[in-house]
C-alpha cells in the first residue's frame, strides 16, 4: 500500500468507531507525521454538546502523545457527497503543527476527492509569537 492509501484506510477504519449519537455524523481523521507514522482519531460527542471533540483533535493528540510534532499530511473523511473540510477550531489546531508543505486530503467513503496545501485553508491564521513574550 502506498502511504496515501494507508492514510485513507486508517481514517476510514477509525471513523467506524465514532461516538456520534447526537449528530449521527461520523468523522475520521488520520495524520501522517513527519516521522512517517500514522495517527488516527474520530469524533466523540457528549450529551453536554459543547464537550464533544472532533476527529482531527483526537488524531493530533495521538500524534503529540507519541512524540511527533509536525503534520506532513492529514486526511479527513465523512460519508458525504462533497467532502467535508475541518472546522475553524480544527484548522487552528492543525496550524499549530503544520509546516509550509502540509497537505490536507478531503475524502468521502469512495476515496480522496481533493488534496490541498494547508495554507489554502487558513492563510492568515493567528500565529503571533509575541504572545510568548
Ligand atoms: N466534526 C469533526 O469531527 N470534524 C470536522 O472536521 C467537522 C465536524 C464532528 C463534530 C461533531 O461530532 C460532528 O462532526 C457534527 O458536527
Amino acid at each position: 500500500m502506498t502511504q496515501t492509501k494507508e492514510l485513507f484506510a486508517a481514517a476510514y477504519n477509525i471513523r467506524r468507531h465514532a461516538y456520534a449519537p447526537y449528530s449521527n455524523f461520523a468523522v475520521g481523521a488520520a495524520v501522517l507525521g513527519n516521522n512517517g507514522k500514522i495517527y488516527t482519531g474520530t469524533n466523540v460527542e457528549n450529551i453536554s454538546y459543547p464537550c464533544g471533540t472532533c476527529a482531527e483533535q483526537a488524531a493530533i493528540a495521538e500524534m503529540i502523545g507519541n512524540g511527533c510534532r509536525e503534520i506532513a499530511e492529514i486526511l479527513i473523511i465523512a460519508d458525504t457527497a462533497e467532502p467535508i473540510t475541518p472546522c475553524g477550531a480544527c484548522l487552528q489546531r492543525i496550524k499549530e503543527f503544520a509546516g509550509t508543505q502540509t497537505i490536507v486530503h478531503l475524502a468521502n467513503l469512495n476515496g480522496i476527492i481533493k488534496s490541498l496545501n494547508f495554507n489554502d485553508f487558513l492563510p492568515l491564521a493567528f500565529n503571533n509569537r509575541e504572545v510568548q513574550k
